[in-house]
């Protein structure tokens, strides 16, 4: 009885042993399945928006609509597969991607050192909301409607004269400074683009008078001295507006000079005295010299805020 248990027991260890053992040797013969490379669903999730990526033809157009250059630090907010970045980074732009899904942040690097422009155009694997983005020049995004709201006071912080541009989804209100579509294009072909705008409102001091705006994005309104201005916008830091003026005695001579160069300035300051105001607004300690510059929209006029 003992016996047989026994020499049954050893069976079955031989028994397992051998079994055991076949095992392991198919594991080691058994070549290891293939990992598939990771390939990106148009439609698949991300954690706030899914991933549909912008037609190239409109990447090229958004690039364009924020005049992108070498100088410019553009970062895409949900970079999917690297398309913008690496686009930007092709016209010698410094660019980032800040993209939830590691998949594809590992996937826009192999795209990007394809295309040779690994060391300009890098990638984040991060959570946009939660990413510090205020060093972009320029920041681009194809994201939603609700999204780009909830962005929006962070945007308008942002440095003046950055370069917001938006594939399909607006910001309400804040009405573009200048939109673009591409051609023979049936879905996703309209982009937007805005320019931050200084924090203008309040009271500046001209020597023309106080100039008082109120401000609506980069929508101006408001008065120099008792006149109203019209067609007051800002891009960036740059004010324009215009005002019926009527120069000071001392002023009519420079303006007359200024007048020789442009035939326009001559009949303003010969009829209505309508003169366009070009103006750059500047820090509070900047103290240059204020100065009118008639009709010359390249040049600037400093505006400081009354003390
Ligand atoms: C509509 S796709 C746009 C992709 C790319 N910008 C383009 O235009 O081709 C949006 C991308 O945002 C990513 N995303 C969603 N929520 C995110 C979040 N909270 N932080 C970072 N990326 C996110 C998605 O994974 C997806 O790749």
């Amino acid at each position: 009885m003992n016996l047989f248990h026994t020499s049954r027991r050893l069976l079955l260890t031989v028994v397992f042993a051998v079994v055991a053992a076949g095992a392991s040797a198919q594991t080691q013969t058994q070549t290891p399945p293939t990992a598939k490379p990771f390939e990106p669903q148009s439609g698949q999730p991300g954690k706030d928006v899914v991933w549909v990526p912008t037609p190239q033809p409109l990447v090229d157009k958004m690039l364009d609509l924020a005049n992108v250059t070498p100088q410019d630090y553009v970062i895409d907010l949900g970079s999917g597969d690297g398309r913008t970045v690496i686009t930007a980074a092709k016209r010698g732009a410094t660019a980032q991607g800040i993209e939830y899904n590691p998949d594809m942040v590992a996937l826009s690097q192999k795209n990007a050192a394809a295309q040779g422009v690994a060391a300009k155009a890098t990638f984040a694997k991060a959570d946009l909301f939660e990413t510090d983005f205020s060093k972009a020049t320029v920041v681009t995004m194809f994201l939603l409607p609700s999204i780009n709201m909830q962005l929006r006071p962070k945007i308008l912080n942002m440095k003046p004269g950055t370069r917001i541009v938006s594939n399909a989804f607006d910001m309400e209100d804040w009405q573009p400074d200048e939109t673009g579509t591409t051609p023979n294009c049936t879905q996703w072909c309209k982009a937007m683009l805005w320019i931050v705008p200084a924090k203008a409102a309040g009271t500046w001091k001209l020597p023309q008078g106080d100039l008082t705006l109120t401000q609506s994005f980069q929508m101006l309104s408001g008065t120099l001295g008792s006149t109203p201005i019209v067609n007051g916008k800002l891009r960036g830091d740059q004010v324009t507006f215009e005002a019926n003026y009527q120069p000071r005695a001392d002023e009519f001579d420079a303006l007359k000079a200024a007048a020789a160069a442009a035939a326009r300035i001559v009949d303003a300051i010969g009829t209505a005295r309508q003169i366009k105001i070009t103006a750059r607004t500047a820090p509070a300690r900047v103290s240059a010299p204020l100065r009118l510059v008639p009709h010359a929209p390249e040049s600037a006029l400093e505006l400081r805020p009354t003390a």
